[in-house]
């Protein structure tokens, strides 16, 4: 999507976006008090954005292979950890908002597709110790310098799975019963995104958390994201412009809410 398209769609968002005081469900309400507005500095932030400034500094090479839509700064197949870091690890607004997420709701198994240097998933890894985080990534010594941040973290709930999406995801979900928070953060592409949300849709209950990475990235990701809000069995999804989370609670009537974040 073209930058000037993207600053109208921002602009668009943000006029229409609200806060708590235009909300009327009580779970969206609730959420955004308890959660997404929650400003407490949790310690684990700190831990892990002084790990964020340590790859921030690294010269040291990876290869990456390029296995989907995602990064608009540079696809060539040697890159560097702080070129990686700054285009493809979530910041931290949106990292910790994640961790939140997975604080609030504690989900007992997680899913991420997508780790990059391992940053998202160090936090939602970190916001509850008892939870299972799968973390998927196709870039092999990518996925190499993530299990080294896990490590100094010290951080054991995580299973990193190294493998194209398209190969990998069937065998990962086959051995999972129940999928209770997945956040799609690779590929970012209409087809692709649609065929991993259904796949994983069927290891979703009425409890599970689905969140979307830059559901506006890309004309294919608007359309995704709006297939995505139709689909039976969506209930309530949150448009936060650089996240979409939707969720399947039986409970709540269908309806978009666009928050401001
Ligand atoms: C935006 S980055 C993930 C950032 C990470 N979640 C974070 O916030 O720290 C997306 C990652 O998905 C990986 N990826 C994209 N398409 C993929 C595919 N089809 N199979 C496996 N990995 C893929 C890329 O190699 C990249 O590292």
């Amino acid at each position: 999507m073209k930058k000037l398209q993207l600053i109208c769609n921002y602009l668009i968002y943000r006029l229409k976006s609200k806060n708590e005081h235009g909300v009327h469900s009580p779970f969206v309400y609730d959420l955004l008090l308890s959660t997404i507005y929650n400003k407490k500095n949790f310690y684990v932030y700190l831990q892990i954005e002084k790990l964020r400034t340590t790859l921030s500094l690294s010269n040291q090479k990876v290869v990456c292979v390029d296995l989907g839509a995602g990064s608009k700064v540079n696809n060539s197949s040697k890159k560097s950890v702080q070129t990686i870091l700054s285009s493809a690890a979530k910041s931290p607004k949106y990292a910790q908002l994640l961790f939140r997420l997975v604080n609030h709701f504690q989900p007992a198994t997680i899913l991420e597709l997508g780790t990059s240097l391992g940053i998202s998933s160090a936090y939602m890894a970190a916001a509850n110790s008892k939870s299972k985080l799968i973390t998927i990534e196709g870039c092999e010594e990518v996925a190499k310098v993530a299990k080294e941040s896990f490590q100094k973290l010290e951080l054991k709930n995580i299973e990193q799975v190294v493998g194209n999406f398209d190969e990998v995801l069937p065998g990962v979900l086959k051995n999972i019963n129940q999928l209770d928070f997945v956040f799609f953060d690779g590929n970012h592409r209409k087809a692709p995104t649609l065929k991993y949300f259904s796949q994983c849709l069927e290891k979703a209950n009425e409890k599970s958390v689905f969140v979307f990475d830059d559901i506006y990235w890309s004309t294919e990701m608007k359309e995704a994201w709006e297939e995505i809000k139709n689909n039976e069995k969506v209930t309530v999804t949150l448009d936060l412009f650089f996240l979409g989370i939707v969720f399947f609670r039986k409970e709540q009537v269908k309806q978009n809410f666009i928050i401001r974040y």
